[in-house]
Formats: C-alpha cells, structure tokens, sequence
C-alpha cells in the first residue's frame, strides 16, 4: 500500500473514535448468533430453524440455490424483517429486543443495486451518512476517505446512471463502510459484474475485513468467490443448514480433488431429486464429524 493511502486510512480510524460512535465492541462472543430462527411466509418456511455462529473478524459465506433462503436470513440480521421464530445478535444486541442498537452496527448492501441513479456518487454518500447518523461536521471527510478507499474519488461529481455495474456495486460498499460497522452484510456483492470488476470488489472487501476488521457475511452464487473470500462458508437448502465449514473441510470431505462447486452440487440439493435425501443424510453425516 503507498503512503498516501496507509495514511488516510490511519486518519479515517482515527476519526472513528468520535464520540457519538457505538461504544468498543465485546472481545468475546461472536459478531453474529443465530439460534433458531424461522421466517414464514404464509405456508411457505423460507428460513428453518437456522443456527448459525460468526466470529468477529471474518468473512463468513452463506451459500445455497435460488430461493433457498439467503436474503431472507440477510434481512432479518439487518432488522428489515421480524422473525416469525427463534432469536439473533448481531455485534452484541438482540436483533428484536434492541434493533436500533444493532442498525447501528451493521452495513447493508442488498441483492438489487440501490444506488440512485438520478444522484453523483458523492451525494448519493452524503445521504447515506445521514441516513446512518454521521455528525454532520465529520461528513465530508468520511466521504472523502470512503470515495478514495473504493477507488471513486475522480467519479464522485458524474451521475451515477454513467456508472459502470462495478462502480455502481464499489459506491454501495462506500455507502455502508460510512459509519465504520462492525458487521458488513453483502447480499450478492459481485453480481452481473465482469471479471476485472468482480476481482476490484473482491480485492476491496479483503481490504475492509483485515485493515478495519470488519466482519463480513455475504451470500454468493460464484464458489470462486467462496473460495477466495470465506474463511467459513454454510450452504443452505430449503432454508436448512445443510453443511458448514471451512471451505477446505467440505472440499476435503468429498475427495482431494473437489472444488466448491462440487461441495455445492453435492449439498445444496439443486443438482435434481434422485440423490437428494440420500444426499441431505451425507450432508447430515459430514456436518456432525465438522460439528
Ligand atoms: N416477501 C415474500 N413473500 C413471499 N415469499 C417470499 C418473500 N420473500 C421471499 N420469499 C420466498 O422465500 C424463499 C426464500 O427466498 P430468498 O429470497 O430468501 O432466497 P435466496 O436464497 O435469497 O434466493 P436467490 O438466490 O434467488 O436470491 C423463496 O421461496 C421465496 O420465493
Ligand atoms: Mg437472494
């Protein structure tokens, strides 16, 4: 890293220390635990029973086919849903007892791109600074140091609709590193985009979890990207955990030559339906010998 950049980084967590932020975070219990969590839809169990445990400081994956749940999960974690059961703490507060304190906490970037259009990428920033309650005197210079850490600063003043897919998905990552959360939530960071900005998304979101160790959970159809990102992944099928582990102990638990795809095409269940329950009880088996 140059100078310049190590620099406004050390200046930017130095303005982190202001005192309208979040008091210091545990050093034990985990960034986010899930115990139980059900989200109905009608009749429809979107997410079932789900228990999940996320240490501070990594990037977690959460896998698994079309509808298998993810972004449910995803917005019950971020307070935009209620779970119909079970609980959740995220960076330390109960996700229905003290949803405030969590919104606090958290960073946000959903499935659908959710920058406006209509806006440069600097005021879309300076929205978002209010919307997460950055003093208005420490703005501009988060902004500032949010642009240049993204790569942005020489796009700030254009339109984002002229923004390409990937500087429109690196202004959202702006958008939510703002306020410095302790847990990033990504909801498919990286799709749509080609591979040279999919490898910039990457290269930034390694850069946020070791420089400010933020601790990320992000859903992904793209298990290169599993590969190189998570330290620990889960996939999901049907709303179920199916298998969870590093991904090398779930390539390893198939055979020395698996990819991540073939973890995936053997425990998400949308391979087709002959192997499937067969396949769900190895599921089960591999999860205990992790467990
Ligand atoms: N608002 C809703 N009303 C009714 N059903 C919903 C709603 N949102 C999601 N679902 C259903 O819940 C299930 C889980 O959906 P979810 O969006 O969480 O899956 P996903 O894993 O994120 O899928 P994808 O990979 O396609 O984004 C699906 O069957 C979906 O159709
Ligand atoms: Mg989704």
């Amino acid at each position: 890293m140059n100078a310049n950049r190590s620099a406004s980084i050390t200046a930017y967590d130095a303005r982190m220390t202001n005192p309208a932020a979040p008091s210091p975070l545990p050093d034990d219990g985990d960034a986010i635990d899930v115990q139980g969590l059900t989200l109905r839809f009608g009749h429809l169990t979107a997410v079932d029973h789900i228990d999940l445990q996320v240490p501070y400081g990594i990037i977690f994956g959460l896998l698994g086919a079309n509808g298998a749940g993810k972004s449910s999960i995803i917005k019950m974690l971020t307070t935009l849903l209620p779970p119909t059961s079970g609980h959740a703490r995220v960076a330390g507060y109960d996700i229905s007892a003290n949803p405030h304190e969590v919104r606090r906490r958290i960073g946000y970037v959903p499935q659908m791109l959710s920058a406006d259009g209509a806006l440069t990428g600097r005021e879309n920033l300076l929205l978002s600074a209010r919307l997460y309650g950055v003093a208005a005197n420490e703005r501009r210079d988060r902004i500032e140091t949010a642009l240049d850490f993204m790569g942005l600063s020489d796009s700030a003043d254009r339109l984002v609709k002229t923004y390409s897919g990937g500087m429109v998905r690196r202004l959202e990552l702006a958008q939510a590193m703002l306020h410095k959360p302790a847990v990033l939530f990504l909801d498919e960071p990286t799709i749509g985009l080609d591979p040279v900005a999919r490898h910039a998304v990457w290269k930034h979101l390694k850069d946020l979890n070791q420089e400010f160790r933020m601790t990320i959970l992000l859903t992904t159809h793209d298990m290169e990207e599993a590969d190189h990102l998570c330290t620990d992944v889960a996939i999901l099928q049907t709303g179920k955990v199916a298998i969870q582990g590093t991904p090398s102990e779930l390539k390893a638990a198939i055979d020395e030559h698996a990819t991540l795809d073939d973890v995936f095409t053997r425990f998400s269940g949308s391979s087709g339906d002959a192997g499937r329950l067969t396949d769900t009880a190895a599921a089960r088996r591999v999860a205990r010998r992790l467990g």
